[in-house]
C-alpha cells in the first residue's frame, strides 16, 4: 500500500471526540518516528555515531512536542545531567489539563552503529502507554528470550536451550533444524551460540540492534523464530511493547553490567536479583499501548529511508494493543515544490 501524505500544515490541539487515546496517538506518533528516521538516515555510512543520534533525537523531540498529551520520558537518552534531550523524566507534548498522562519509551536510533556503518535493520522507535504502563528499565543489560504467538506461554527462559528450541519448532509444526534464532554477536554469547548450534537450529548473528529482530520473530512468515541472549534492558522494554501488540512473548532477567548499575536499579525499586523472571506484562503492564518504528537502514521487515529530488520515502510499523491494530505504512513525503510521478513498488 502506498499512502501519499501531504505535509501536515496544522497539528491537532486536542483529541477528537469519539477517538480513543490509543488510536489518536497511533496516528500522531507515526510522524515522530518517520521524522527521526529521515534525519538519521542522512548520516548513513558517515561513521559518526553522535551525528546520527543527535539528528534523530532532535527531530523526535520536536515532533513529540507537537502532540496534544502530557507525556513523560521514562526510557530515553539518559539521565538529565547526561542527556540534553529526551532525558528520563523530561516532559513532552503540548500538554494542558485534561489531556492524557502518558509514559514514553524512546530510542531515536536503535542500532546507532548500524546507521553509522550503513548496515541493515536500524530503526527509529518508541512506545507509549498510559501512566505506569512501561517498566522503568535502567540503562543496563537484560537476558531475553523472545518468541512469536505460537510459542507464547510454552517457553521457559530457565529451561535448557534445547527445550525451548523444541517447543518453538513444535509450535510452528517444523523441525529444530528449520528454526532460525537471532543472537547478538558478542563474546558473552559463545556458550549460547554453541548450544543452539549443537541442537541443529540455525543462527543469525547480528552486530547490533535486537529490537527489530524481536518484532520480526513475532511476525509469522518472517523467517526469524526467536531472539535469545543478553542485550540492552531499555531495548527489552521496547521489544516487549511490540511483541505484546503482536501477541508474542518476551521473558527476561536483569543482567547488571556492574555494581553501580545494580545499586541504581535498586534505588529505582527494581529487584536486584538476576533470578527474577520478567514476563511481557511485567515489562509492559499497560492496557493501552502504542508502538511505532520506522526503518532507517533497510532490514528484514522494514525498508530504510530513500531520498529523491522532491522528498523522501519511509516504511514504518505502527501497532496498538487494546484496539489490536498492526499497520505497515509506506509513506512518500513530497517536500519539494516539484511533484513527480509516484511509483507503486
Ligand atoms: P545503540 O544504543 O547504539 O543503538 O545500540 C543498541 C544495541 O545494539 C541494542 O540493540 C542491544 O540490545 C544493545 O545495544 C547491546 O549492547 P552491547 O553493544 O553493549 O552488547
Amino acid at each position: 500500500m502506498v499512502e501519499l501524505l501531504e505535509r501536515e500544515l496544522k497539528m491537532p490541539t486536542s483529541i477528537p471526540d469519539g477517538v480513543s487515546v490509543e488510536r489518536f496517538l497511533s496516528r500522531e506518533i507515526l510522524g515522530v518516528v518517520e521524522s527521526a528516521a529521515i534525519e538519521a538516515a542522512r548520516f548513513m555510512g558517515v561513521g559518526d555515531r553522535h551525528a546520527v543520534d543527535n539528528a534523530a533525537t532532535e527531530a523526535m523531540r520536536d515532533q513529540l512536542n507537537k502532540i496534544p498529551m502530557n507525556g513523560t520520558i521514562v526510557i530515553g537518552e539518559g539521565e538529565r545531567d547526561e542527556a540534553p534531550m529526551l532525558y528520563i523524566g523530561e516532559k513532552v507534548g503540548h500538554g494542558s489539563p485534561g489531556l492524557p498522562e502518558m509514559d514514553i519509551a524512546v530510542d531515536p536510533v536503535e542500532g546507532t552503529n548500524l546507521v553509522a556503518n550503513g548496515l541493515p535493520n536500524s530503526i527509529a522507535t518508541l512506545a507509549i502507554s498510559s501512566k505506569g504502563g512501561l517498566f522503568h528499565a535502567p540503562d543496563t543489560y537484560m537476558r531475553k528470550l523472545i518468541v512469536g504467538p505460537s510459542s507464547k506461554g510454552k517457553v521457559d527462559i530457565n529451561a535448557p536451550v534445547k527445550y525451548n528450541l523444541s517447543v518453538i519448532a513444535m509450535s510452528l509444526e517444523r523441525n529444530i533444524e528449520d528454526i532460525i534464532v537471532v543472537i547478538l554477536d558478542r563474546p558473552r554469547h559463545e556458550d549460547l551460540i554453541q548450544e543452539v548450534r549443537d541442537c541443529g537450529a540455525r543462527i543469525k548473528l547480528i552486530t547490533d540492534g535486537d529490537v527489530m529482530p524481536a518484532i520480526t520473530s513475532a511476525l509469522r512468515g518472517s523467517g526469524i523464530h526467536a531472539v535469545m541472549g543478553i542485550g540492552g534492558a531499555p531495548e527489552g522494554v521496547l521489544a516487549a511493547a511490540a511483541v505484546k501488540c503482536l501477541g508474542g512473548e518476551i521473558q527476561a532477567q536483569m543482567r547488571w553490567r556492574n555494581e553501580d548499575d545494580r545499586k541504581r536499579g535498586e534505588s529505582m525499586g527494581i529487584d536486584p536479583s538476576e533470578e527474577k523472571v520478567y514476563l511481557t506484562d511485567d515489562l509492559v503492564p499497560g492496557d493501552e499501548i502504542v508502538f511505532a518504528a520506522t526503518g532507517i537502514t533497510s532490514g528484514d521487515t522494514l525498508t530504510g529511508v530513500r531520498y529523491f529530488g522532491a522528498g523522501h520515502r519511509t516504511h514504518s510499523i505502527v501497532m496498538t494493543y487494546h484496539s489490536g491494530m498492526v499497520r505497515f505504512v509506506d509513506t512518500i513525503h513530497m517536500t519539494g515544490g516539484r511533484r513527480g510521478p509516484v511509483k507503486f513498488h
